[in-house]
C-alpha cells in the first residue's frame, strides 16, 4: 500500500533530510587515507544525537550500526570497520535519519585521496545516473520511467546496474511501497502521484551486476570483484517537479 504524504509530513521528512545532508557534508571533510569507517560511524552517532535525530538503520532487521560503509567491491550494507581507508579506495556511506518519527535516506560514495580514472568515472556515472532517474519523477509518469532512465544512462557508459537492491517508498518506515528498480522498461509500474516520497539509489559496478553476500549475512559484494558505487536521495513527487529532501 502506498501512503501519500501531506505537505506538513514532507516538511518533517525534509528536516530529517537536511540533518542527513549536513552529516554527509561533514563526512566528506573527514574521509581521507588512515581514517576508519568505524570512526565515521561513531562521528555519525554523535552528529545525529547533537541534532536531536536518531540513526534508523541501527537495529533495523538486526543491522548493528548507524551507517553502512561499503568499500571498493562492496556494493552496499558493508559494516563499519577498524581497517583504515587507503589512498585510492572508494567508500559509500549510507544512512537513514529519523527526526521526530519521519525518515530520510541518503547514500554517497566518496573518493579516498587520489583515485584511479576508472574509479572516478564510476563515481561520476553513478551520480549522473541518480539525477537522470530523479528527472523522471514527475506526477503522471511511472516508476518504470525512473528505472529506465537510470539503466540507459548507466549502461550507455559501460556500467553494470545492480538488480538485487532497489529504491523504495519511505515515510515513518524505511521501506514502504512502491519499490523502485534501477532497470527495466519505461511506461510500466505504479503511476507517480503528488505526495509520494521515494528513494532513488542506483548501485553501479565497473563490471558485472551479480551480487555475492558475505557470511555476515549483510555485506553485498560484486561477484566479479569489480568496483561498486552508489548515490541515493530521498525525493518527494510534487506538481513543481521532484523535490530532493536530502540535497547537499
Ligand atoms: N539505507 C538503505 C536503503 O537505502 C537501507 C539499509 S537497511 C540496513 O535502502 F539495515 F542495512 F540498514
Ligand atoms: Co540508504
Amino acid at each position: 500500500m502506498i501512503t501519500l504524504k501531506t505537505r506538513a509530513q514532507i516538511e518533517q521528512m525534509a528536516q530529517a533530510g537536511r540533518i542527513l545532508a549536513a552529516c554527509h557534508r561533514a563526512i566528506a571533510k573527514r574521509i581521507r587515507p588512515g581514517v576508519t569507517t568505524w570512526e565515521i560511524d561513531q562521528f555519525v552517532e554523535r552528529f545525529l544525537a547533537r541534532h536531536g535525530a536518531v540513526p534508523e538503520q541501527k537495529g533495523y532487521q538486526g543491522y548493528p550500526y548507524a551507517t553502512c560503509a561499503s568499500v571498493n567491491d562492496v556494493i552496499c550494507h558493508g559494516f563499519p570497520s577498524k581497517e583504515p581507508l587507503q589512498e585510492g579506495d572508494i567508500v559509500t556511506i549510507d544512512m537513514v535519519v529519523n527526526f521526530g518519527g519521519w525518515l530520510a535516506d541518503s547514500a554517497w560514495s566518496y573518493p579516498v585521496g587520489a583515485i584511479s580514472r576508472k574509479a572516478r568515472q564510476l563515481l561520476n556515472v553513478t551520480k549522473a545516473a541518480l539525477y537522470a532517474g530523479i528527472e523522471q519523477a514527475l506526477p503522471g509518469k511511472r516508476i518504470g520511467d525512473i528505472s529506465h532512465a537510470v539503466q540507459t544512462y548507466a549502461e550507455s557508459r559501460g556500467c553494470g546496474v545492480v538488480r538485487q537492491f532497489t529504491g523504495h517508498g519511505i515515510g515513518q518506515k524505511i521501506h514502504e511501497d512502491p519499490y523502485v528498480p534501477h532497470f527495466g522498461p519505461p511506461g510500466r509500474g505504479v503511476r507517480l502521484k503528488e505526495g509520494m516520497v521515494i528513494t532513488v539509489e542506483p548501485m553501479l559496478t565497473a563490471g558485472s551486476y551479480d551480487v555475492r553476500i558475505d557470511d555476515d549475512g549483510w555485506t553485498a559484494r560484486t561477484a566479479d570483484g569489480s568496483l561498486a558505487a552508489q548515490y541515493e536521495h530521498t525525493i518527494a513527487i510534487t506538481r513543481d517537479g521532484p523535490l530532493i529532501l536530502t540535497a547537499q
